[in-house]
């Protein structure tokens, strides 16, 4: 069983900004109106308001009243370019836009956590950093709030993002190992194209690119323990334009997921030398490229067990997680600070990213006294 224990009043306001929220996504860096909202209702409640160099986003600070620590706790904030189609009262007022990832909840949340901490603001031991961090759908917005040096001085982070596949209010957390790292690589093959009915006139990049498909699955059943989960898929192919032409180029697109940096790295060096060794082998030329994406979600052990327990003190069911090769650039943060992301389920029959996608609002009965305790634990420690 789920407890509210907040006062009367605000799972009203909490309902009516999810669904605000929820009517008016707004694609990574473009999160204007999305960021105006979070100021006034901060403004609306005396929060401060810090300043923020970038476009979109809010830094916020509640307490600083009595000393000791200061922790921050993130929410992401921007929608995915799809077309709703769940069917709600609700829905997106745009078409190709859609909170399908449940960042509106998690926005909410933490504005429905802060007004909540606000009121007992004089006796919290120390304060709260508060980050409504734009652009987590494009891996760039972690990097953009770190960068802005507003984690400084911060002892711990703790994030939230919604389950579908755990029934509503159930809390799910894992140590360790929990989003891995998100890597892009592209490989082109140059050749001399020529005539299909003479290929010994030219070279046929055609072939090489087919060998590289094959060769590239070799790398994690071959190269990398298979203790350690990591993932290498191809995605996208682009070559010639009719059917009696080997054309002069061809462009393979993919990505990588993995945990270990060592491995990250070990399958990057492999694809090279897998690529530059077939195009040799063909004859060919070769060019590879690889864009970093974030790295893995490693939660800390401390913090993630103080969530449990946590969780479990206030009565709210919890269940450990398995890791998932899907990445969060909540990674980011944990580069410079401990932190730990967890899990509350919201009983949805369709997952994150479908049109279809519903978060169950009651989630926000366990989600936000989760953050409060969280808080008014962390700080009285
Ligand atoms: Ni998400």
């Amino acid at each position: 069983m789920t407890q509210y224990e907040l006062e009367s009043g605000i799972e009203k306001l909490t309902l009516a900004l999810f669904q605000w929220f929820h009517r008016h996504p707004e694609l990574a860096l473009s999160e204007f109106e999305t960021t105006k909202k979070i100021k006034a209702v901060l403004q609306e409640h005396n929060i401060d308001i810090l300043s923020n160099p970038m476009d979109t986003g809010v830094f916020a600070k509640i307490g600083g009243k009595k000393p000791g620590s200061l922790i921050a706790l993130r929410a992401d904030i921007d929608a995915l370019p799809i077309n709703e189609e769940s069917g709600l009262p609700y829905s997106s007022e745009h078409s190709n836009r859609m909170h399908a990832c449940g960042h509106d909840f998690h926005l909410t949340n933490l504005l429905a956590t802060a007004i909540e901490l606000k009121k007992i603001e004089d006796q919290l031991n120390g304060s709260i950093l508060l980050i409504f961090q734009p652009a987590e759908e494009v891996d760039h917005g972690a990097d953009r709030v770190v960068n802005t040096g507003i984690l400084n001085g911060v002892e711990a982070i703790f994030g939230l993002h919604v389950n579908p596949e755990l029934p509503t209010g159930v809390v799910g957390v894992k140590t360790g190992n929990f989003n891995a790292a998100v890597d892009r690589f592209f490989v082109t093959f140059h050749g001399k194209g020529t005539h299909a009915a003479h290929p010994e006139s030219g070279d046929d990049v055609i072939v090489a690119t087919g060998e590289f498909i094959v060769a590239a699955q070799t790398i994690v059943s071959r190269n990398v323990n298979p203790f350690d989960p990591s993932v290498v898929s191809i995605t996208h192919l682009e070559s010639g334009k009719t059917w009696n032409v080997l054309p002069n180029t061809s462009l393979l697109e993919g990505t990588v997921r993995s945990f270990d940096k060592k491995t990250r790295e070990k399958i990057k060096t492999r694809l090279q030398k897998v690529a530059s060794g077939i195009a040799a082998t063909n004859e060919v030329t070769s060019e590879f490229q690889w864009v970093d994406g974030a790295p893995a979600v490693v939660n800390d052990q401390r913090l993630t067990k103080f969530v449990e327990t946590v969780a479990l003190k206030k009565h709210f069911d919890v269940v450990h997680l398995e890791a998932s090769m899907g990445g969060e650039d909540f990674s980011c943060y944990q580069q410079i600070i401990p932190g730990t992301f967890f899990n509350v389920g919201v009983g949805s029959a369709y997952p994150v990213h479908s049109s279809k996608f519903k978060a169950d609002p009651k989630a926000f009965e366990t989600s936000i006294p989760l953050f409060v305790a969280l808080v008014k634990s962390y700080l009285e420690g």
